[in-house]
């Protein structure tokens, strides 16, 4: 097993100085900036659009993990990947043509991903296996941080990592991921760690950031 990837959500920063805000977690040791773009109608809140993800790359080199909470995805795709988007995940719920949304992203030449809510099985990615760059298996229902780990996504995460086998395709879980579930998760067969809440709680990112990954390694 490789490193664990840890990828702290803005969605619980203070977005009144987003752009600090990135620049804390860049210099207290994550591994990716996730971002969470929410749209008031594939799930219950708004957060920000690609203006904001292109305001925000001066601030870090890291990578933009872009987790699109959005329906349709497929006419803001390139708009998300002109503005510094590394990965683009997608919900394989958001629309009836997944296959055709992945091509598109990998065709913009950034990485693709897809999202399943806690009710989605695993068989929905069966067949797109080879167009994927990484699943992202969500722990809670989306759209708000701070929310209670979904333990019975665990089987899930297990499922996936059999299916992905060789294949380079990072397993990343996101929702309730703190220092009592880092460790479930990795087990389970997660690499990329979404935490939100458990890095943004207090002031302290770098210890949070890193009480995680030693929890998921643990
Ligand atoms: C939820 C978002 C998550 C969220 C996680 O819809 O996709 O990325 O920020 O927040 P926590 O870690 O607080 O559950
Ligand atoms: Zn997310």
């Amino acid at each position: 097993p490789g490193e664990i990837v840890i990828a702290p959500s803005i969605l619980s920063a203070d977005f009144a100085k987003l752009g600090a805000e990135v620049e804390a977690i860049d210099r207290d040791g994550c591994d990716w900036v996730h971002l969470d773009v929410m749209d008031g109608h594939f799930v219950p809140n708004i957060t920000f659009g690609p203006d904001v993800v292109a305001a925000l790359r001066p601030h870090s080199d890291k990578v933009f993990d872009t987790h699109l909470m959005i329906a349709p995805c497929d006419p803001y795709l390139e708009a998300f990947a002109k503005a510094g988007s590394d990965i683009i995940t997608v919900h394989a719920e958001a629309g009836p043509h997944l296959d055709r949304s992945l091509q598109h992203i990998r065709s913009l030449g950034k990485k693709a991903g897809v999202s399943l809510t806690p009710s989605t099985p695993e068989s929905a990615i069966e067949y797109v296996l080879d167009k994927l760059d990484l699943v992202l298996v969500m722990t809670v229902n989306p759209g708000f941080g701070g929310q209670t780990f979904i333990p019975a996504q665990l089987e899930k995460i297990r499922a996936i990592r059999k299916m992905i086998g060789e294949r380079p395709i990072h397993l990343e879980v996101d929702g309730g991921v703190n220092v009592d579930t880092a460790g479930l998760v990795a087990e389970a067969g997660a690499d990329a760690l979404v935490a939100g809440s458990a890095v943004f709680k207090d002031g302290d990112y770098a210890k949070n950031i890193a009480a995680i990954r030693a929890a998921a390694k643990a």
